[in-house]
C-alpha cells in the first residue's frame, strides 16, 4: 500500500514509517524541512515539502496513495506562551484542515479525469496514480477527556473544556471530515507515549536515574500510557483493518496514577523517588502547562479490546522493564 504520512519526522511517525516501510508499504511523506526529512527517513519514496498551518495540502502528494496518517503538530511540553498556545492549536486544527482539503482535492481531479472518460475502462482508472486514500488515521490526545478524576475514560466519555481538550475536540472535528473526501477515519485518542528514545520517558530518564525522580503533585492523577511498539501495531491496524473506524484510546489496558508511575520507575531504575514536585511548583515552573501533567486521566482502550487488538505490553512494570533493558 502507498501511504502519505505527515509528522513522519517526529517520535511516533519516525518509528512507524520504518514500520510500515519494514512490512513492504510505500511511505511518502510530508515535512516543513524536506532536506532534514530525507535524511532523518532516507527509505521514504518521496518527501513533500509542505507547510500545513499556510496552504491545502498539494494534490500531487496523494498520487496513488491509498491511506494517511496524520501525525503533525507543534510540541505540547514546554511553558505555553500566546504563541505556542497558538502553533499548538494551529498546527493541529488547520493544519489537518488543509490536510483534508488536499485529500478532497485530489478526490476532485481523480473523479474528473474518469468522468471524462465516462463508460471506458481507461489507463487513467488502471493506474497507481487514480487511487484515492481509503483511510486516515489521524492523531488525537487522551487530553480530549479533559479532568476526569477517578472515573473510567472509554471512547463514548464526554470531552472536557480546557485548552487541550478543546484542541483535540476541534483537530478530530477537522480529521472527520475527510468521511466527505470518501474515507474511513480513525482517531487516535493517544496517551503518554512511553519510549525510550524521546517524550515523556526520556525526559524523566536523567532526573530518575540521579535520585531527584518524585511524584508531582498529590501524585493521584491517572496517567494512561502505552508502550511506542504497541502503538506502531495499533496504527498499522487502524490502517488496514476496516473494522477500525472512528475515536479509539491508544492507551495500555493498565492506567496507573502518578505515585504508582513514579514508584514502578524508580524500583525499575534502583534509585529513590523522594522527591516530590508539589502543585505550586510545577505552576510556576510551568505556568499553564502544568494542568496537563496534573490533569487525572483514567482512559481504557475499549475500541481497541473489542477489535481483538493484542497489548504487547499491558503492565506498566512489563513496558518499562523491555524499554529500560540493555
Ligand atoms: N508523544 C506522545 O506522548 C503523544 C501523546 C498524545 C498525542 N500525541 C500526538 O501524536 C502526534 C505525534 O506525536 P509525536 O510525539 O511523534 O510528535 P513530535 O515528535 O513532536 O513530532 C511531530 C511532527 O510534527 C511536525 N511539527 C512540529 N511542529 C509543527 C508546527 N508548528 N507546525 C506544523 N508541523 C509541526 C514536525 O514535523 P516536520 O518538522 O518534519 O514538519 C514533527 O516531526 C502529535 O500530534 C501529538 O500531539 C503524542
Amino acid at each position: 500500500m502507498k501511504i502519505l504520512i505527515t509528522g513522519a519526522t517526529g517520535l511516533i511517525g519516525s518509528r512507524l514509517s520504518r514500520q510500515l516501510h519494514d512490512l513492504g508499504h510505500e511511505i511518502v511523506i510530508t515535512s516543513r524541512d524536506r532536506e532534514r526529512a530525507i535524511a532523518k527517513l532516507p527509505f521514504a519514496r518521496d518527501v513533500v515539502e509542505w507547510d500545513p498551518v499556510r496552504t491545502p495540502a498539494p494534490a500531487a502528494a496523494f498520487a496513488g496513495v491509498e491511506a494517511v496518517v496524520n501525525l503533525m503538530g507543534e510540541p505540547v511540553a514546554g511553558r505555553w506562551t500566546a504563541g505556542r498556545k497558538r502553533a499548538i492549536r494551529d498546527s493541529r486544527v488547520l493544519g489537518t484542515r488543509n490536510l483534508v482539503e488536499g485529500m478532497r482535492g485530489a478526490r476532485q481531479s481523480v473523479t474528473g479525469t474518469r468522468n471524462l472518460v465516462a463508460g471506458m475502462r481507461t489507463a487513467a482508472e488502471s493506474s497507481p496514480n487514480s487511487m484515492l486514500p481509503e483511510a486516515l488515521v489521524s492523531a488525537s490526545a487522551i487530553g480530549y477527556y479533559g479532568e476526569g478524576g477517578d472515573r473510567v475514560l472509554a471512547e463514548d466519555s464526554r470531552p472536557g473544556e480546557d485548552f487541550l481538550a478543546r484542541v483535540c475536540v476541534d483537530w478530530e472535528g477537522e480529521a472527520a471530515r475527510a468521511v466527505t473526501a470518501g474515507a474511513r477515519v480513525v482517531i487516535m485518542r493517544t496517551g503518554l507515549v512511553l519510549a525510550r528514545e524521546g517524550g515523556a520517558l526520556a525526559s524523566m530518564l536523567p532526573i530518575f536515574k540521579a535520585g531527584f525522580g518524585g511524584r508531582l503533585g498529590s501524585g493521584r492523577q491517572w496517567m494512561s500510557w502505552i508502550h511506542v511498539d504497541d502503538l506502531v501495531a495499533l496504527y498499522v491496524e487502524a490502517l488496514t483493518n476496516p473494522a477500525f473506524e472512528g475515536p479509539l484510546n491508544a492507551v495500555a489496558p493498565g492506567p496507573v496514577t502518578n505515585s504508582e508511575l513514579t514508584e514502578t520507575l524508580a524500583r525499575a531504575l534502583r534509585r529513590p523517588a523522594v522527591l516530590p514536585a508539589p502543585a505550586f511548583a510545577l505552576k510556576l515552573a510551568l505556568g499553564e502547562m502544568a494542568g496537563a501533567v496534573l490533569e487525572s486521566q483514567r482512559v481504557i482502550p475499549r475500541a481497541a479490546v473489542s477489535a481483538s487488538f493484542r497489548f504487547k505490553h499491558e503492565t506498566l512494570e512489563a513496558a518499562l522493564r523491555a524499554l529500560l533493558k540493555g
